[in-house]
């Protein structure tokens, strides 16, 4: 495929046809994306790969502590107040805080694309379980057969992020060039500690957000393509 035509074929995947991804492949993927740029070639990421009873063990863990997690934000003040403190279920992430409401624009931009998701799920606003519901689906990767978890090293500051969503960009490109679907999940890195019993990560090593990746299917969520910001709203224009 041309790169132009890779860069618009690309989004966001959520639903999964069964089909495995290959060790060759994924391996391909990955060497692909370590062609990727970053500051003096510092490379500070790594990543965890789960596939089969890893995956399966992980997604079981994530979803358990998100639903347990969710009945405690819906207790009374005082009740939520005390879970939150001694409940295993409250977020561990490496990078805090979590944004709830975003600032500004983005909360509006946020709530718009949200909305156009759920609209072609079938999923009312005011539907709050089935939003939970499709909220939950991150949590098992939207079943697919790989889930990769992304680590960066804080002492290189903000260049470590950068570094790792360039990475990330390339690995969602070349996958989207070998016919594979891939979704950046912010989602996966609200809980550190199930990826601790399965993967000796180096201590420096902060989770950053995870990756589900695999073959898409027809489902039609897979065809939403959200409204990008047209030129003028990106160009800052001059004095
Ligand atoms: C860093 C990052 C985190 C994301 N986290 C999630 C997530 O947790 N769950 C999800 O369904 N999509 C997530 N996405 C996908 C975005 O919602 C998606 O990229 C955006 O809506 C634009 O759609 P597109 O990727 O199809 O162009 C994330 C994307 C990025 C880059």
């Amino acid at each position: 495929m041309l790169l132009t035509d890779i860069i618009n074929q690309r989004r966001s995947i959520r639903s999964f046809s069964e089909k495995e991804v290959s060790d060759e492949v994924l391996n391909e993927l990955l060497n692909l994306a370590l062609e990727s740029p970053s500051s003096s070639n510092s490379q500070p990421y790594k990543i965890a790969i789960a596939k089969g009873a890893t995956a399966k063990a992980i997604a079981g863990d994530l979803q358990d502590k998100f639903w347990r997690s969710n009945a405690i934000n819906k207790q009374p003040l005082p009740k939520k107040l005390f879970s939150a403190l001694t409940s295993d279920a409250m977020p561990d992430s490496d990078f805090k805080p979590i944004l709830g409401k975003y600032p500004g624009e983005f909360q509006k931009r946020r709530v718009e694309t949200g909305m156009g998701l759920y609209k072609v799920l079938g999923i009312k606003r005011e539907d709050k379980k089935a939003r939970d519901e499709h909220m939950a689906k991150n949590f098992s990767f939207f079943d697919a057969p790989v889930a990769l978890f992304f680590f960066v090293d804080p002492r290189m500051k903000h260049t470590a992020l950068v570094d790792a969503g360039i990475f990330m960009q390339t690995l969602m490109l070349a996958a989207t060039d070998k016919g594979l679907g891939t979704c950046a999940q912010g989602a996966l890195g609200i809980w550190r500690s199930p990826l601790d019993k399965h993967f000796a990560i180096p201590k420096e090593y902060k989770l950053v957000c995870g990756m589900a990746l695999g073959y898409p299917d027809d489902n039609e969520v897979n065809q939403y393509r959200p409204e990008k910001l047209s030129l003028s709203d990106l160009v800052i224009p001059g004095k």
